[in-house]
């Protein structure tokens, strides 16, 4: 059984893991349209992969006898300045994530709530992967540059890293 307030909690990180998936298939959005096809792949995956964590909170919730709440869908923004600045935003919306859920985890300690403290380690781990993961991109957009003759190249270190997660998926499958 969890808490009236845990449960609470892990329901409003389920909105914050919803409104990742949206931002970032909205973002996928923006990239397409600027011609960045392997940007925009990346960011479909990474809209799949907040889903997924949002659905993990939501079937831990059901295993705990608590009610999970279907989030309402705020609009993300659909414009971006530049592929620089959208990139600028998914790392600050992690670094959000990974603060809510430490917060989280301290939560639980107090409650002395070791079945949802495990559970969260999961994320702990998800959310140190993707910061680094964030961290690499914006490093070669900076490397590289973002002004229009960069951008090709952008795409191509994209399509790398795209490779890379496909090959892993099938190594895990
Ligand atoms: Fe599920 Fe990337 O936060």
């Amino acid at each position: 059984m969890i808490s009236d307030k845990m449960q609470k909690e892990l329901n409003e990180q389920i909105a914050l893991e919803g409104y990742a998936s949206y931002l970032y298939l909205s973002m996928a959005s923006w990239c397409r349209s600027q011609g960045l096809e392997g940007c925009s792949r990346f960011l479909h995956r990474q809209s799949e992969e907040e889903r997924m964590h949002m659905l993990k909170i939501f079937f831990y919730l059901d295993e705990v006898n608590g009610r999970a709440v279907a989030p309402g869908i705020k609009q993300p923004p659909q414009e971006f300045e530049s592929v620089r600045s959208l990139f600028e935003q998914v790392y600050a919306h992690e670094q959000k994530v990974t603060a809510s859920i430490n917060k989280l985890v301290t939560k639980s300690l107090k409650e002395d709530d070791h079945s949802t403290y495990n559970f969260l380690q999961w994320y702990v781990e998800e959310q140190r992967e993707e910061e680094s993961l964030m961290r690499t991109i914006l490093d070669k957009i900076r490397l590289i540059g973002d002004g229009p003759q960069s951008l090709y190249y952008i795409d191509k270190e994209l399509e790398v890293i795209n490779a890379q997660a496909a090959q892993a998926e099938g190594e895990a499958a």
